[in-house]
């Protein structure tokens, strides 16, 4: 704090030779800014001494295109605010916001079209008639969550600051449908009729993080549809050690984003948590760069989850024709067989399971073939596939952490293709597959356009290093 006072001192000082610098300014009927000060810089104030009428202001400001530093609007009897139309930047300054309209009984109306850039804080207040609709998309785009608006007509959305916690939320409003600000709920959650004057909430620009918590259930956030965090948003979704959370219920939501191209999803440690698998494919379809922990995870059975009727799941052979979503591990294996011993009784598939398998367009398991006589392999329709358990086959070999697909000594075996895969969560390997050719066109084949998949081969031979560039078109193998 006191370096800032020192450099805003320093910043003053540095500028005060200049003819557009004010420091801090009273706006008068004296007041005057020269013509060729397109760019004013100071702390201006108009307030109820200032005595200015609108026509007054803008003639006072016609040329101020940038402020650099603060524009307060305190205590007027303005009625609207047309001088502001034009100006571009107010960058606020370290001690203040950047712009602040409080106070003002009679305000209607506030035209800030052409503001494009701040830096600093927004503080609309206590303006009883003004009502934003009409700017808050400017307000979204220039400000986003640096903002405190409030008891206006209308104040384009509700804010939460600081962590949402009995008793500081008790006065959190009903019907909130657009939040700003962060969802932290850690320890204990506020009663519940606090609680779930979140489920009004439609839109959240922040992030959740819900840690250690006695939550059973995140049902409060049941309108939830989309999820936008801010920069400083290291998670847009954390969930951590949440002993009693047994499900999400975030039924709704469909757009999960952050300002922040860092941005992760993180579940830890809840131990009774499943999954539902909407919910997985919402973030993996995100732009958010990785879901991390879910190393001990499950699916949620279909007692538990959304739109059940829309998935398959069990024996193959029961699955109906029209199903294209299947919940469930799909092994062909022949459990006998090690990697390095001839096999004397290869794995068969019958026509009627390789039809199942290939009708599925989104698969919530894992297909792990091994010991087939599968000479060529295709799932043609097949789009979307995920795994968030270890699962561990009939010969006890333990799968790697959301394997999705395996191939495992299929000495036949030539040819795969996905061809309309686009996302795999995650990890896809190959192992002791004789036929198969292992170069780098084959991993570049099995990881274009894929999102969030990792291929692995051979031991012999790991497209992983090469996956740092996929993109790159030229034959590098030898
Ligand atoms: C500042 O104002 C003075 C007096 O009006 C004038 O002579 C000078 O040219 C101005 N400086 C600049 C940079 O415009
Ligand atoms: C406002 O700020 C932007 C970004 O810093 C800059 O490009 C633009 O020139 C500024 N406008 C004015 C009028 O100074
Ligand atoms: C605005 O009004 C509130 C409540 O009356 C008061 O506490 C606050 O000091 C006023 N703000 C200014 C800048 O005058
Ligand atoms: C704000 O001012 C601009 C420029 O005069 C005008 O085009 C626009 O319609 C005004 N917007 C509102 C909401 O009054
Ligand atoms: C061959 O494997 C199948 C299924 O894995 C098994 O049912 C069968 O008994 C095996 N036959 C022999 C001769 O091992
Ligand atoms: C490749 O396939 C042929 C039959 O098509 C088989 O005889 C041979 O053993 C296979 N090679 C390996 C390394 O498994």
């Amino acid at each position: 704090m006191f370096f800032h006072i020192f450099m805003w001192l320093f910043y003053l000082s540095e500028v005060d030779s200049d003819n557009c610098s004010f420091n801090v300014h009273y706006i008068t009927k004296e007041s005057l800014f020269p013509t060729e000060c397109s760019q004013i810089i100071g702390r201006f104030r108009i307030d109820q001494n200032s005595e200015m009428k609108s026509e007054q202001l803008i003639t006072l400001f016609k040329n101020v295109l940038q402020i650099r530093g603060v524009l307060q609007i305190w205590n007027t009897q303005l009625t609207s605010a047309p001088f502001m139309k034009n100006i571009q930047n107010i960058t606020g300054d370290p001690l203040d916001k950047g712009l602040s309209i409080l106070n003002n009984t009679k305000l209607n109306n506030l035209n800030i079209s052409s503001l494009s850039n701040s830096n600093n804080i927004v503080e609309i207040k206590n303006n009883p008639n003004l009502n934003l609709q009409k700017m808050c998309s400017i307000i979204h785009e220039v400000f986003f969550t640096r903002r405190s608006i409030s008891k206006n007509l209308f104040d384009c959305g509700c804010e939460i600051h600081g962590n949402f916690q009995w008793p500081q939320v008790k006065n959190f409003p009903e019907n909130c449908i657009v939040l700003y600000g962060n969802i932290i709920i850690d320890g204990n959650a506020p009663p519940v009729e606090v609680l779930y004057r979140l489920s009004t909430v439609n839109k959240l620009y922040g992030f959740i993080q819900i840690k250690s918590s006695n939550l059973e259930t995140l049902g409060f956030l049941q309108n939830l549809d989309e999820i936008e965090s801010g920069i400083e948003a290291d998670y847009t979704i954390n969930i951590d050690s949440n002993n009693y959370l047994s499900r999400l219920d975030l039924i709704k939501l469909k757009t999960i984003k952050s300002k922040n191209s860092n941005s992760d999803i993180s579940l830890f440690q809840n131990t009774k948590l499943c999954l539902d698998p909407e919910f997985l494919q919402t973030i993996a379809q995100s732009s958010l760069r990785k879901l991390e922990g879910y190393q001990s995870m499950s699916f949620c059975g279909m007692d538990k989850i959304n739109n059940p009727l829309t998935y398959c799941t069990g024996k193959l052979t029961a699955v109906p024709d029209r199903c294209t979503r299947y919940i469930g591990n799909i092994l062909f294996e022949n459990y006998m067989t090690s990697d390095y011993e001839d096999i004397t009784n290869y794995t068969k598939i019958s026509q009627v399971d390789m039809k199942r398998v290939q009708q599925f367009e989104v698969i919530f398991g894992t297909i792990y073939i091994q010991g087939t006589t599968l000479k060529s392999f295709t799932l043609p329709n097949l789009q979307e596939i995920y795994q968030v358990e270890d699962i561990v086959n009939k010969g006890s070999r333990q799968l790697g952490p959301r394997t999705v697909i395996e191939f495992r000594r299929n000495d036949f075996l030539k040819d795969i293709s996905f061809p309309n895969l686009k996302i795999a969560y995650s990890l896809i390997t190959f192992n002791f597959n004789g036929n198969l050719t292992m170069d780098d066109d084959f991993c570049r084949k099995m990881s274009n356009g894929v999102k969030r998949v990792t291929v692995g081969l051979d031991v012999d031979y790991d497209c992983r290093p090469y996956l740092v560039d996929v993109t790159t078109t030229t034959n590098t193998s030898t």
